[in-house]
């Protein structure tokens, strides 16, 4: 039997299209999201084109339990996972002081819980095999402070330094661990994280979802620990060591603030 790879967040966006790219590399697949009919039309689509099956959980992960029950899930159904895409994250536009606190906390619960949960319950699955791969969708927030989206760009610095680490701790195992750093990119998280009114989007140049997944898959395999989508974005962080703290966080609230 072909392994599973498991895939967060594979109703939209990115997460869709590393689907497509994991089922044309010949992986059965376990896609998880909330919203079920497309999960449901993204495995009629690829079941159809490959020769592959396609497993189907609609779970919530910031809810405490949804990490486990997705775990269970490939444990009863016997499912070899040797790769797990940590991708599901949502932001959220604004100011911290005037921000829902649910909302927060649902940042936090997905973008750092959930995908810390699933891979420490996953790891002993993927030890199993021979080669086994660990992707975890950070962002290029990852590399400065974000002010008006300051929880999302905390949560992806946590998702970058905690891959990192622990691909080093893994590195005399099977697994390769990647942070996948994509800048902006078309897909529904501008519209869910109500950034319509921030510059981000019109200041720097904007990828396709196919073309970070792509990419995000042949730096995995390859073994790239941080893997950043994009000339601009790759050269942004060595310029942003060479400058003071304070300007950098000055510069993102300028290019964050309303059009
Ligand atoms: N787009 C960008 O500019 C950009 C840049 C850098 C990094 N990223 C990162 O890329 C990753 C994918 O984002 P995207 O751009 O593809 O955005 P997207 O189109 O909004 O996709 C987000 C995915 O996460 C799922 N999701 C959201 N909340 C969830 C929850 N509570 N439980 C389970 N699944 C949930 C969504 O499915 P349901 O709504 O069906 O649950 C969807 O499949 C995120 O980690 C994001 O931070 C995006």
């Amino acid at each position: 039997m072909p392994n599973t790879a498991v895939i967060t967040g594979a109703s939209s966006g990115i997460g869709l299209e590393l689907a497509r790219v994991f089922a044309r590399e010949g992986y059965n697949l376990l896609i998880t999201a909330r919203r079920r009919d497309r999960l449901s039309e993204l495995k009629q689509e690829l079941e159809n084109r490959h020769n592959i099956t396609v497993h189907i959980i609609d779970v919530d992960l910031s809810e405490p339990d949804a990490p486990g029950k997705l775990f269970k899930f490939a444990v009863e159904n016997k499912l070899p996972v040797s790769v797990l895409v940590n991708n599901a994250g949502i932001g959220d536009y604004g100011f911290f002081k005037d921000a829902d606190w649910n909302r927060l906390s649902a940042i936090i619960d997905l973008n750092i819980k959930s995908l810390t949960h699933l891979t420490h319950l996953f790891i002993p699955e993927l030890l199993k095999h021979e080669e086994a791969y660990i992707m975890n969708v950070a962002s290029t927030a990852a590399f400065q402070p974000g002010p008006l989206m300051s929880i999302y760009y905390a949560s992806k610095h946590y998702v970058l330094a905690f891959s990192e680490a622990i691909a080093n701790e893994l590195s005399d195992s099977g697994i390769k661990v990647s942070a996948l750093c994509p800048g902006p990119t078309e897909s529904e998280f501008q519209d869910v994280a109500n950034m319509k009114k921030s510059k981000l989007f019109d200041r720097f140049p904007v990828a396709t979802s196919q073309e970070v997944a792509e990419y995000g898959y042949k730096s995995l395999i390859k073994g790239k620990r941080v893997a950043i989508y994009g000339l601009t974005n790759k050269i942004a962080p060595k310029f942003i060591s060479l400058v003071p703290r304070c300007w950098v966080t000055a510069a993102v609230r300028k290019i964050q603030e309303r059009k």
